[in-house]
This record gives C-alpha cells, structure tokens and sequence, in this order.
C-alpha cells in the first residue's frame, strides 16, 4: 500500500470511535483531512464537529458537517487526530500541522483522544520530524533564548500564510531541529510561556 492508501485506511477505520447522535472532535492535518472526507459519509448520524484548525473547520463545512466553537459544547466524546512521530514506547510528537494549542484543547475536553497514524510515523527514536514549540507572542525572544540555551538552533516561523497557520492566530512556532532527550525536557518545560506538544499513548490498538 502506499502511504496515502495507508493513511485512507486509517481514517475509515477511526470511523468506528464515533459516536452517533453527538459532536465529534476532528484533528489536522492529512490524515485528519481524509477523516473528514470519510466522516462525510456518516454525516447525517452525527450533531457536527468541533474543528482543531481553520484548515479542519473549512473541510467540515465543505462536506456541509455543521462546525460547533467549543465554547459551546460540554459533551464531546470522542477527539480523532494523526501524529507525526510515535516510538515503540508508543511516545509521540504532534503539532507538524501547526495547530498545537487548538488540538490540545479540543483533546483536553474529548473524552477520549484516537491518534491514527500509519506505520510510516513509527520510528526508533522521537526527533526525525522537527518538534514544534508554541510559545505566546511576548515570549517569542525569552523563549528562543532559553531554548538557544539549551542548545537547540531555533528556527522561527515568522510567516505562515497558510488557512489556520499559527501567525494568522497569532502565536508563533519555533522548530526542534533535534530530539529532546529526558532530562532536558524538564528543563524546557520549566521555562515560562513554552508549550511542547508531547504525548504518550495510552493502549495502542
Ligand atoms: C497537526 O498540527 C498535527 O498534529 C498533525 O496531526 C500531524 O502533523 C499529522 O499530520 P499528517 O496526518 O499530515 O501526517
């Protein structure tokens, strides 16, 4: 299969963690899209959607998914997403997309959280794929900083055009060009103002 076969596969097959008859939260990204254009076909047993990104809440409404604010709902339970990264220790890395903050939000109030990657994202060890760091706007120098500090080459994005980029909501993204290894997270997560967006699945299905 090829990649975007795999990716097709995994989107039709997270079809079955929604719930009928509620609000599904929907991811960004490639996958996530292919979700969406997978969730169309199911449209009519779901209330709508709760989008992570512009890009995500624009490809809703294209398929005619009524898009909820979040502000609105208490009930969601399911949040369907892809990753970057995931390790044999089922860590991962997300946010390549650029909707860190969002995403974790809509995962923070799902219920549940299905990451659907194919095995293209597996790799030996976290850090092949640039890690994303979120900081908010006034922190943007002290965080580089610190994180140049620490020893890692920021690369700041100034400039993302892109429907939903992060400029456009108004936080800037800096990139890892390497992994960060225990220990030093500690160290960059004490640092006011910085959002990693690391996980850890829970059981890997
Ligand atoms: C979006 O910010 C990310 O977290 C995506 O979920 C991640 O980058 C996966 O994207 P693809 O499905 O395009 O690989």
């Amino acid at each position: 299969m090829t990649q975007d076969e795999l990716k097709k596969a995994v989107a039709h097959a997270a079809l079955d963690y929604v719930v009928e008859g509620k609000i599904v939260g929907v991811g960004t990204g490639s996958t996530a899209r292919l979700f969406i254009d997978a969730l169309a076909g199911m449209k009519d047993r779901i209330v709508g959607a709760v989008a992570s990104s512009e890009d995500t809440r624009q490809r809703l409404e294209g398929h005619g998914i009524k898009v909820f604010d979040l502000n609105e709902v208490d009930d969601l339970p399911v949040y369907i997403d892809g990753a970057d990264e995931i390790s044999g220790e089922m860590h991962m890395i997300k946010g390549g997309g650029g909707a860190l903050t969002r995403e974790k939000i809509v995962a923070a109030v799902a219920q549940k959280f299905v990451c659907i990657v194919d095995s293209s994202k597996l790799v030996p060890v976290l850090g092949r794929f640039p890690l994303p760091v979120e900081v908010i706007p006034m922190a943007r120098a002290y965080v580089a900083r610190e994180l140049a500090r620490c020893g890692h080459a920021v690369d700041v994005f100034e400039q993302d055009d892109r429907p939903g980029g992060l400029m456009v909501q108004g936080i800037p993204l800096f990139r890892l060009p390497r992994a960060v290894v225990a220990g030093e997270i500690e160290q960059v997560l004490a640092t006011p103002g910085i959002r990693l967006h690391l996980g850890k699945t829970a059981d890997p299905e």
